[in-house]
């Protein structure tokens, strides 16, 4: 039977209509809504490449049933800022060259908005273990730290959150 499942993603209402409503977050997001930053690894929950926000904490959606986010606020990367108006972490990311292959990047970029959104002054071991759950195959650890520690300065002296 298919159902209605009301949601909010990136600040828009959304309203999907499926059979299944066991169907994951992650497949929604891309499917339906055509949301495609957020990437699907591992379908494990194991490497934190779908990770959103929900309701402001940072969650793996690939085994996440639509049911359970009926009612609550999703922003996926989409949300986090533009080409013309980046997130500065985003902007840190780039400048960074904090990226290989890029396709973990959605998901930490994720986690490090939900980690700066908490603690503006993260030390390195804090931001090592925020993004404990992500992987990135490319091994691009060092520069993806430098990147975090690089706009959380850079929003400490009054860029945007
Ligand atoms: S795709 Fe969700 S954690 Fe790997
Ligand atoms: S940049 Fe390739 S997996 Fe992280």
């Amino acid at each position: 039977m298919t159902q209605e499942f009301k949601f909010t993603v990136n600040g828009k209402p959304v309203s999907v209509a499926l059979d299944n409503e066991e169907t994951p977050l992650l497949n929604v997001l891309r499917n339906e809504l055509g949301l495609m930053g957020t990437r699907f690894g591992c379908g494990l929950e194991q490497c934190g490449c779908c990770m959103v926000l929900i309701d402001g904490q940072p969650e793996k959606c690939c085994a996440k049933p639509v049911w359970s986010v009926v009612g609550k606020e999703i922003v996926t990367i989409e949300g986090l800022g533009t080409p013309e108006r980046p997130h500065p972490l985003q902007q840190a990311f780039l400048d960074e060259q904090a990226g290989q292959c890029g396709y973990c990047l959605a998901g930490i970029l994720i986690t490090a908005k939900a980690l700066l959104d908490k603690n503006p002054s993260p030390t390195r071991p804090e931001i090592a273990v925020a993004l404990d759950g992500n992987i990135c195959r490319c091994g691009s650890h060092n520069r993806i730290m430098r990147a975090v520690e690089k706009a959380a300065a850079q929003m400490r002296e009054g860029g945007r959150a």
